[in-house]
This record gives C-alpha cells, sequence and structure tokens, in this order.
C-alpha cells in the first residue's frame, strides 16, 4: 500500500512495517519505481559496524524516475515552477519533457568536461533552476553530487570541497536576495585559491554582474549548454552507490559530509513525500527552503519529482519586496501544500496582518513545518491566519542524517496538535533512552531519542570518516542510532522533540556546533578563550551568546571594535548566519577542575535563568560566576 488514506491504513501500514520491515519496504520499492535490475536481499545491516545495506543487488537511476519514466503521462506538465526574487521578472515553467532535456544536456557538459561515475561535484548555486537541474545531471552520470548553500563563506566553501576532494565547482556570477545582489564568483575564486583539487569551474548567468574568469578553469554554462547533445542516457547505479554527499555541523570539529546513496533515498524519499503531504495529481506544491539543505534535496527535488509532482522554487526571501511575499506567490500560483520552518512563521507573524488578509489563500490544503521544535503561539497563528483552521499543520521531524521524515502527522490519518510530531512514519521505530542506555517502554515519558531500526534512507557514513559516523551516532547507544535530540513521549505515544542534548545550537533552525564557531573566534589575536550558547529568540528560536575572555585588558572602545571584529571573523569563515547575537568580554570562563568549561552556568545566565545554578560544587573559580553574572548582557 503507498498512499495512507485513513487512520486504519496508517494502522496497518504501521503495524506491518514493524512486523516485517523487508516485506513492508520491498512491496513499495517493486510496485512504484523503474529498477534495471530488481534486489537479491531487501535489508542487510549491522549496528555495530555500523553497516547499512538496501536493496542490495538492484540497479537503477534515480533521474530515470524522477523524469523519464513521467514522459508519457506528464510529459507536459510543469515540473518545476521557478519563481524568481523580483516579482516582476516572469515565472518559468519547466515542464517534465523540459526538464528532461535540460537535464540531459547538462549530464552532457559534465561528462565532455571529463566527470565521471563516482567523482564529486560541488554546486555553490542561488535557488535557480540551474540549481536542480545540476543536481539531477550529477545523478544522471552518477557523479556524487555536494551541494553547499550559497550563504556559505568562502572558507566554509574551501573546506567542503577539499573534503570530498571535489573536481567541479559549479556556480553563477551572482545571486539576488531580497533588495541584495551578492558576488557568488568572488566568493568562489578565494575559495579555490586553496583548493587543488578543482579542475573546472561551471559559471552560469544570474546577475549579469561583471566577474573574473580564470583561464583554463573557468567556463560559462550557457554555451555549452547550447551545444550539447539533448539525450543522456542514464548511468547505471548500484543501490548502495552514493547519490550526494552534503554537509551538517558537528558538535566537534569540521562539518560532517553525510553521505546518501541510491535506493533507499529514493523508496524513502518518494513514500514520504506523498503521504506526508498527501500529494494529489493536479497539485501544486511549495517548500520554501533552499537546496543547499537536506529539505531542498528531499522535498523540492527529489521527493516531489519522484511523485510526478509540480514543485514549486523560489528564489527570494519573504519579506521581499514587502512579507506579503509567501502570500502573493501562493495566491498567484494557486499553490496547494505550503512547506516551511518555523522561523519564518514566526518573523511573518510579527508583521501586519494585512500583509496575509490581502491575499486569497483558498487554495491551500496542508501546511507543513520543519527545522526546529514549533511554539504553540507560532503553530496558532499559522493555523488560524494562513490554514483558515482548515488545512492541518503538519509539524515534520527529521534530519539530514535521515534523509527522509520520520515523524509527521500523516493528515489523513493522525489529528495534528501543536508543538507534536505526533507518530512515527510506517518503518521508522523510535525509541527514549535514559541516560544510561535503557529504553524507557512506558508511555508519558521523556529521554533521548533514537530509532531502533534501520529505514532505507539512512546516511550510510560520513565521508572519508566512517569511525566519526560510528562515534557519533551509534556508539552512545547500543544497537540503535542516536539522533542527538531529547523528546517526551505523551500517554498517546506522541512525540513532541524538544530540542538537542548536544553542543548543536538551532538559529533559526540552522545547525550550528558550538566548538567550530569558538575555533573561528580563538583565531583572533586578542581573544584568549570563548564559549558560546544558545539563549531563547522570539523569532530565530536561539540566538548566539559569545562569553570572550580577552588576552590583556581593553576599554570599552576597544570591546566595541573588537565585537565588531569577531563578529566579521566568523562571517568570513563560516557565514552571517552564525554571528553572535551578544557578546559578553569577561574576566575568566567558569571551569570544573578538571579544566572543562561549564557550558550549563553559561546557558542559564545567557537564558536569565542564573538564580539557582544548580550543582555548582565541582566548581574551580565560583568568583568569575558573580561577575559574569552581574554583567550579563
Ligand atoms: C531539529 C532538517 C523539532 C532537530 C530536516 C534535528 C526539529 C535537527 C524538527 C536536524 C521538528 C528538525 N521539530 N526539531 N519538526 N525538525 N528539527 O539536519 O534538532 O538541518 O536534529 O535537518 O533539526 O536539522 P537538519
Amino acid at each position: 500500500m503507498y498512499q495512507i488514506k485513513n487512520e486504519s491504513d496508517y494502522i496497518k501500514s504501521y503495524k506491518a512495517s514493524v512486523e516485517d520491515p523487508k516485506l513492508f519496504w520491498e512491496e513499495i520499492a517493486e510496485n512504484n519505481f523503474t529498477w534495471q535490475r530488481k534486489w537479491e536481499h531487501v535489508l542487510n545491516f549491522d549496528f555495530s559496524k555500523p553497516e547499512f545495506k538496501w536493496f542490495e543487488g538492484a540497479q537503477l537511476n534515480i533521474t530515470e524516475n524522477c523524469i523519464d519514466r513521467h514522459l508519457n503521462d506528464r510529459g507536459d506538465k510543469t515540473a518545476i515552477l521557478f519563481e524568481p526574487n523580483n516579482s516582476e521578472e516572469k515565472e518559468e515553467h519547466i515542464t517534465y519533457k523540459e526538464l528532461h532535456v535540460r537535464v540531459c544536456k547538462f549530464a552532457n557538459v559534465l561528462k565532455d568536461q571529463g566527470i565521471k561515475k563516482g567523482d564529486r561535484v560541488c554546486i555553490y548555486l542561488p535557488m535557480i533552476p540551474d540549481l536542480a537541474i545540476a543536481t539531477l545531471a550529477c545523478a544522471r552520470i552518477g557523479a556524487i553530487h555536494s551541494v553547499v548553500f550559497a550563504g556559505f563563506s568562502s572558507s566554509s566553501l574551501a573546506a567542503r570541497v577539499n573534503d570530498a576532494a571535489c573536481k567541479m565547482v559549479i556556480t553563477s556570477d551572482g545571486s539576488f536576495r531580497g533588495n541584495k545582489c551578492i558576488d557568488l564568483k568572488s566568493i568562489v575564486d578565494e575559495a579555490l585559491d586553496s583548493c587543488p583539487c578543482v579542475e573546472r569551474v561551471l559559471v552560469a548567468k544570474r546577475t549579469h554582474t561583471d566577474v573574473a574568469m580564470k583561464v583554463s578553469r573557468d567556463i560559462w554554462l550557457q554555451p555549452l549548454l547550447d551545444a550539447a547533445v539533448a539525450v543522456c542516457p542514464i548511468e547505471i547505479m548500484d543501490a548502495e552507490d552514493p547519490l550526494f554527499i552534503l554537509y551538517t555541523s558537528g558538535s566537534t570539529g569540521k562539518p560532517k559530509g553525510m553521505v546518501h546513496t541510491s535506493a533507499g533515498y529514493m523508496v524513502n524519499t518518494a513514500y514520504t513525500f506523498k503521504n506526508v503531504f498527501q500529494y494529489e495529481e493536479d497539485d501544486v506544491y511549495w517548500c520554501t527552503a533552499d537546496i543547499g539543505w537536506i529539505t531542498g534535496h528531499s522535498y523540492i527535488v527529489y521527493g516531489p519529482l519522484l511523485n510526478g509532482a509540480t514543485t514549486l522554487m523560489f528564489e527570494g526571501v519573504p519579506s521581499y519586496p514587502d512579507w506579503g511575499r509567501f502570500w502573493e506567490i501562493v495566491q498567484k500560483h494557486r499553490v496547494n501544500q505550503f512547506y516551511t520552518a518555523p522561523t519564518a512563521i514566526r518573523a511573518m507573524a510579527k508583521e501586519d496582518l494585512s500583509h496575509v488578509t490581502k491575499y486569497d489563500l483558498s487554495s491551500l490544503k496542508l501546511l507543513g513545518t520543519v527545522g526546529e521544535p514549533i511554539n504553540e503561539e507560532a503553530w496558532r497563528w499559522y493555523h488560524k491566519n494562513i490554514g483558515d483552521e482548515k488545512c492541518p499543520v503538519v509539524d515534520t521531524w527529521w534530519q539530514t542524517e535521515t534523509g527522509s521524515i520520520m515523524i509527521a502527522p500523516i493528515p489523513t490519518a493522525v489529528k495534528p496538535v501543536p508543538t507534536f510530531a505526533t507518530l512515527p512514519l510506517p518503518g521508522i521505530q523510535p525509541v527514549l533512552v535514559n541516560a544510561d542506555g535503557e529504553p524507557i517502554e512506558a508511555d508519558k515519558t521523556e529521554g533521548n531519542l533514537c530509532i531502533r531500526f534501520p529505514w532505507p534512507s539512512i546516511a550510510r557514513t560520513i565521508w572519508g570518516d566512517h569511525q566519526r559516523y560510528k562515534d557519533t551516532y551509534f556508539s552512545k547507544f547500543e544497537n540503535c542510532y542516536f539522533t542527538g535530540d531529547g523528546a517526551i513521549r505523551n500517554e498517546k505515544g506522541y512525540y513532541r522533540i524538544t530540542g538537542r542534548v548536544d553542543d548543536i545550537i538551532l538559529v533559526s533552525g540552522h545547525n550550528l556546533g558550538t566548538a567550530p564557531i569558538e575555533d573561528c573566534i580563538n583565531e583572533h589575536p586578542l581573544i584568549a578563550e570563548s564559549a558560546i550558547v544558545g539563549f531563547p529568540d522570539d523569532i530565530k528560536g536561539n540566538a548566539l551568546y559569545g562569553f570572550l575572555t580577552v588576552k590583556s585588558p581593553v576599554n570599552s572602545g576597544e570591546e566595541k571594535e573588537l565585537h565588531h571584529q569577531v563578529n566579521q571573523l566568523i562571517r568570513d569563515k563560516i557565514g552571517p548566519i552564525a554571528k553572535l547575537d551578544k557578546i559578553q568580554f569577561c574576566s575568566g570562563l567558569p571551569k570544573t577542575r578538571s579544566g572543562k568549561i561549564m557550558r550549563r552556568i553559561l546557558r542559564k545566565i545567557a537564558s536569565k535563568d542564573a538564580e539557582n545554578l544548580g550543582d555548582t560544587s565541582t566548581l574551580l573559580n565560583p568568583e568569575v560566576v558573580e561577575q559574569i553574572r552581574d554583567n550579563a548582557l
């Protein structure tokens, strides 16, 4: 059974998926996709290695499933509906037939430029059709795409390009975001000064700004596309061949290149897209994420196209030209399913309601959220003002590592409850585990959220560092995958995600590790030490508070300058999303006797909850805490 149409379908499917997971996924795989060869084994796995193999022996190409197989029935249907940053620029409808030609041409360009199966290609593009087309072109020829969000700085880009040893970078002259025009190509140039692995840079034209082209490395994309052959046979991929690498922040050190493979990712994203969004043939579906994040990979590109959907791609931001932009687009394209992040909802809820009421939102059938916990107030605002109290608000919990949605109310089966992601999708077996690693079976409980059985789109490894994959996700608790999130389970078995239990902070839904930001700050010649913690923010969910110590005393004017320099450093090294909202200069940081910074105390101070600091008996320097508390911002 592919589509869950009511509660009893859900109950039946869920039960079947737990009793015989292999049979459950095999039936879905068998009946809904085009395979070049069928599998020999549905699943082989070993949590201790860890190793997960789905549909071993099968051969396929995901783009045949996303595009070619729709050509007969849906050739003239819009596959990608592109809405530009500037509302006066015309939108673009790319039909399945056109998408086929554009992906084939792009794939031939990649081949002509020396890209082969298994090569890594970094894509650093704004939200323009070429971004989706480039990812699909890579997949068509078996190259592994590594999309890097085009808001990342040159050093973040360089780190990702080098980690995967990418041979090629695909970028554009510039990008439009609201009233800004960003010079992407020069960011790439700066990054590539330290990336000897890159042989070729393809440059799309978007902003038509003047850019420097490095002879023998950089080529304009369009003339190559114009000259390319419009047919490109698919590369036959083994089920477990890597499809893409996508980086996510770690709580320590460099970003983790999560590796997703072909068959399992395909089956899982397609199935969850259909069921969570209940997509019907003529619907227009819109996810506002950027393809630089997993949400964009799975639910702008792959999931929708696998289902033959019309997927809207928006280049701009919710506030440009004004805060009504999202709703103007919903009205203009009669959007049926709308999927966004709590941060965007909270930002819009702060603005005048006339930005919403001006538009006809009656086409909407379903509203989704993702990326961070949604607070009740934001949920209700969304439900009432956008969904007219008719559309279910589907709170979807999942991660870059999980590849597809894991816990969410399937709207035909489960009535959504504010702040709860509710029940696991079929095939997903969550478990709450206490600090000793024991599963807590009782309803109404709280613990570390783990998943105790593999699902097809689980990331298979961290690129180049399987040990880190094992240490991060499979070592803290035995025989399960540890998510890094805490959760509550209520008496109905519904899950509510409470937030990260590690040193990752979600700022506007972006995962930021504290260690990489601290490492970056500590590079400043005047800074001795730093500790970053999160504190609640009305719009962003969390904001960043930095406690910094300096090597020699500075006066208040110098502090101001230092504040500016620290944020500039973060902007250059990581990207603007990691800038600190508050910086407090201190004479020392609270430490345990073994020299570890007591972040728990700093978190309480930053959250203005410093009345009771809990157990401070292991503190080496209590006087510092007093000082920090007295000067807190
Ligand atoms: C958080 C995004 C609460 C969570 C798809 C997770 C959520 C991290 C939700 C993954 C949600 C995501 N409710 N928290 N509905 N969705 N998160 O890798 O902490 O960018 O571990 O994947 O975001 O973020 P990532």
